[in-house]
């Protein structure tokens, strides 16, 4: 059975849900009287209940900016998912313009984020090795920190000469870092002030990532786009079935109007999917906003977290035994434009999907869609213009008269409400964003974006391309011997299975070849040409 959910954006895989009808989704009652509180008191700060303080499309560009700023440096950031990264070799990351490098501590047990510039001369430390000791070294001339960010070894300083390697500006800038949800996140201020903040205040929580009743997909990419395209795009219920066209089966859903008019109308919506989205803002402040939608409720928590069910507190349900599906998107600014997405989509139904079905598979078929091939080439288009349009001028320059962009409008006002239009990226200057656009192959590149960054796809991508050659090496292998024996005994039926395995290896190493190309590399996406029957997404929902 295929994908089936109400309109909404970008949202991951999800399997089929045998007990609760499409229906129940899109009427869900929002209701919260025999409430089930499940959060523990260690996080009870997150995803916090909104307010009714109701705000419509038409009202939220005219918010003028106050004396609030939204401080780009004081909130978590997720780095990456636990899971993906190496305990034997450090990583580096760019978030927030911060170059910064995760290694595995073995010594505390622990993964630390350190700046990834080492004192000496600048190399970065991401290229370096964890040493027997477990410090990390730098591999330019081997000087070694420990995980305060002490330096701890020159080599080139004598034993008993001066301790040079004492002096503060042998040390390293810490951040401070913690594991949460299989991700690990990071504080982006280094100051002595900010050691501890893990103690004070953490990332936002969402329970049912630790919950043993629902199972989840996690997984990231990095896209040609900056942070405020993506967080729209993810804002964006709407694009679905356009941008998406072909790659998700949604519901259809009549609008009355339109039922009423003409039958070609209503053959329209039905085969694309457009439809008016009623989206109705909830209490818009500094630290986010809600929107209700027919059959759920969306969350911007910000500056990263999109979050959507079809209950309004992720906390509180009608019933716990109900089918239960949440999408979140993380949206992580790295520089102005790139950002990096992590999508997670947790269910508690159909959870066999998990154990039989690897995840590079559903990764592959996920890249499709929520990591945003499909829009890619639009978005990061659409921030040229709007770059050049000047992003103060964004809600004179967009026309937006329908509800179904109402959470757009939200974030825009957002961010000219509380930071000037734009993220902040403290004191890195970046060259102006390119004017002409990057070739395709460029932008939709699967390896650089996600499978170098994933441990199920690299290991799936060898796993393969080791398949791939052995079937050419059987194939060859197999006429190679025929030739051989020709003159001998060999009779002619045992020839004839020898040739047809031959050729058979043969083309199935050449379609390995182009499958491999496909999933882990590049598959461009054409709008105009795109068939549903095309769409590895769909068949492998479809087959589930
Ligand atoms: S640059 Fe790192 S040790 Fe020299
Ligand atoms: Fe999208």
């Amino acid at each position: 059975m295929a994908l089936r959910l109400s309109s909404l954006p970008s949202l991951a895989f999800s399997p089929s849900r045998p007990s609760m009808s499409s229906t129940r989704l899109q009427h869900s009652h929002l209701n919260h009287s025999s409430a089930r509180l499940r959060i523990s008191s260690s996080h009870s700060t997150p995803f916090t209940a909104l307010t009714t303080n109701t705000n419509t499309v038409a009202d939220q560009p005219n918010s003028t900016p106050t004396s609030e700023t939204f401080d780009w440096f004081s909130h978590w950031y997720p780095l990456a998912l636990l899971r993906d990264l190496d305990k034997r070799a450090p990583k580096g990351l760019m978030v927030l313009g911060l170059d910064v490098v995760i290694w595995w501590d073995r010594v505390e047990g622990a993964w630390k984020v350190f700046n990834d510039r080492c004192p000496h001369r600048l190399a970065p430390l991401s290229e370096g090795r964890i040493d027997h000791k477990g410090r990390l070294q730098c591999v330019y001339h081997g000087w070694c920190f420990d995980s305060a960010g002490a330096c701890k070894y020159i080599p080139q300083a004598p034993a008993l000469g001066p301790p040079v390697h004492k002096n503060e500006k042998a040390c390293i800038a810490v951040y401070p870092s913690i594991e949460q949800n299989g991700l690990l996140w990071f504080w982006p201020n280094s100051s002595p002030q900010y050691k501890d903040i893990m103690h004070k205040t953490k990332p936002p929580y969402i329970p049912e990532l630790d919950d043993p009743s629902f199972v989840s997909i996690l997984s990231t990419r990095e896209v040609l786009y900056g942070y405020e395209a993506l967080t729209e795009n993810i804002l964006d219920p709407s694009h679905v079935p356009y941008a998406h066209h072909g790659l998700m089966d949604l519901q259809k859903k009549e609008d009355p109007g339109r039922y009423a008019s003409t039958a070609s109308i209503l053959n329209f919506i039905y085969q694309e999917g457009g439809i008016p989205i009623e989206l109705t803002i909830e209490k818009s402040d500094i630290s986010g906003f809600g929107a209700k939608q027919d059959g759920g409720y969306h969350k911007f928590i910000a500056p990263c977290v999109y979050y959507f069910s079809i209950y309004k507190d992720h906390s509180v349900r009608t019933s716990w035994n109900e089918p239960i599906i949440v999408n979140i998107i993380l949206c992580i600014p790295v520089r102005p434009g790139k950002s990096r997405v992590i999508s997670i989509t947790a269910w508690n139904f159909a959870t066999w999907a998990d154990k039989f079905v690897p995840r590079w598979y559903f990764y592959t078929g996920a890249n499709l869609v929520i990591d945003l091939d499909s829009d890619l080439f639009l978005l990061h288009a659409q921030e040229q213009t709007v770059a050049s349009e000047r992003i103060s001028n964004w809600h004179s320059s967009c026309n937006v008269p329908t509800k179904s962009d109402a959470m757009i409008v939200a974030f825009r006002t957002w961010l000219r409400k509380y930071s000037n239009n734009q993220v902040n990226w403290g004191t890195k200057e970046f060259t102006p964003l390119p004017t002409a656009s990057l070739p395709k192959e460029q932008l939709m590149n699967r390896y650089w974006s996600h499978v170098v960054h994933c441990k199920s796809c690299s290991r799936a991508l060898r796993a393969l391309k080791f398949i791939k050659v052995s079937l050419q090496v059987v194939s060859i292998a197999l006429i190679g011997i025929l030739a051989a024996a020709n003159h001998s005994l060999t009779s002619n039926s045992t020839k004839t299975i020898a040739v047809i395995v031959a050729v058979l290896c043969f083309l199935a190493s050449n379609w390995l070849s182009q499958f491999i190309y496909k999933t882990f590399y590049y598959q461009d996406y054409n709008h105009a040409i795109f068939r549903t029957s095309q769409s590895l997404f769909k068949r492998i929902v479809g087959g589930i």
